[in-house]
């Protein structure tokens, strides 16, 4: 049964679906599609106070107390300026630099999973200082992460959007003590927008692609499978309803108020699915119901802009390294990671 769509233009939910990890984090937006994203977005200049990112700097100023963070390789090498995480995050722990010529000065060194040759021949060199502490940085699936072998007793601390990493970066809602007055629901224009960053069976995404493929049977959908940002976060952050396909409601329950999000677990198939969102298209009083968390809770928006997309891991791990002097010996990050 197709249903067709001219009156449900009025809704825009936004199917977030993914796979992956085991936790609720890597969830990936895309606002390139602005046709899909309703207003009113948040630009980055208007959340931040603006850093000139075409005048990127590579060090931060040297001061002799603070610890020196050392970025080996720049992931996906997106520059930006390390003058954001004290403009942006308020993090100034660490002296974050790329130069090289630190390196044996260097408390800790920042290396990107995805960039390691396989031969890991572009790894800092050895032997590394004692008091060095080399961070292992990766923000992909599990499914989706290269067993580079090797690797397995190198790093003393993990950097990950996981919750058991040593330096675990999360986008978080905040609570309000008093009633929040300023959010202004956008106007609702489209039924469903579909994201998603990936779409190679291989990496472990076929399930989800089956469920939408079932899902578009009922409804039809604005379908935007582009490039990504982060999180569950931002069509929380713009004021959209979530659909989510992942782990178990109880896991994102522990970040976000399960009133805030559709479940696909919530309904025995896509087509129970699809009934359920067209009646709730019909239900303005049942659709304002997924909003009333905001009365007291806060989504924050988060970086958008492509070069962003690390910034926020590698300031924490500058916090962090700025906070702890403590020894750590390297554990086997595959055992870890993949159990
Ligand atoms: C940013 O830096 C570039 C290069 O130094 C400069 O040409 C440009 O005017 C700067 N933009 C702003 C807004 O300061
Ligand atoms: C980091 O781990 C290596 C390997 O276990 C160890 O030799 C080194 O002492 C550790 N470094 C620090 C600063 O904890």
């Amino acid at each position: 049964m197709m249903i067709s769509t001219p009156k449900l233009q009025q809704i825009c939910l936004i199917v977030t679906c993914w796979l992956g990890g085991l936790f609720s984090c890597l969830l990936f937006i895309q606002y390139a599609s602005q046709s899909c994203t309703p207003e009113p977005i948040p630009s980055y200049h208007q959340v931040y106070k603006s850093v000139n990112i075409s005048n990127p700097i590579t060090t931060t100023q040297a001061q002799e107390e603070k610890p020196i963070l050392l970025l080996w390789i720049w992931p996906e090498n997106y520059r930006w300026d390390f003058r954001d995480c004290k403009t942006i995050y308020n993090i100034d722990g660490c002296h974050l630099t790329d130069d090289r010529n630190l390196y044996n000065q260097a408390d800790a060194v920042l290396v990107f999973h995805k960039a390691i040759k396989w031969d890991l021949s572009n790894l800092p060199p050895s032997p590394r200082p004692p008091f060095q502490k080399w961070i292992w940085f990766h923000v992909e699936s599990p499914t989706n992460t290269p067993r580079i072998p090797g690797m397995e007793k190198l790093f003393n601390l993990t950097l990950s959007y996981r919750r058991d990493a040593d330096i675990s970066v999360r986008y978080r809602l905040n609570l309000n003590k008093k009633p929040n007055k300023d959010f202004v629901l956008p106007k609702k224009d489209k039924l469903l927008c579909w994201f998603v960053s990936n779409m190679n069976p291989s990496t472990g995404v076929g399930v989800r692609m089956k469920y939408y493929n079932e899902l578009k049977k009922y409804i039809t959908n604005s379908v935007h499978r582009d490039y990504i940002t982060e999180k569950l976060n931002g069509p929380l952050v713009v004021g959209t309803v979530p659909v989510v396909l992942g782990p178990p409601r109880e896991n994102y329950e522990e970040f976000t108020p399960g009133s805030a999000f559709i479940h696909i677990d919530d309904f025995p198939n896509a087509e129970a699915l699809a009934k359920y969102l067209l009646q709730l298209d019909q239900d303005n009083e049942a659709y304002m119901r997924y909003f009333d968390w905001r009365k007291h809770i806060t989504a924050t928006p988060h970086l958008i802009v492509w070069n962003q997309e690390f910034i926020i891991y590698i300031c924490h791990a500058c916090e962090y390294i700025g906070r702890h002097k403590e020894y750590r010996a390297a554990k086997d990050i595959y055992k870890w990671w993949f159990s």
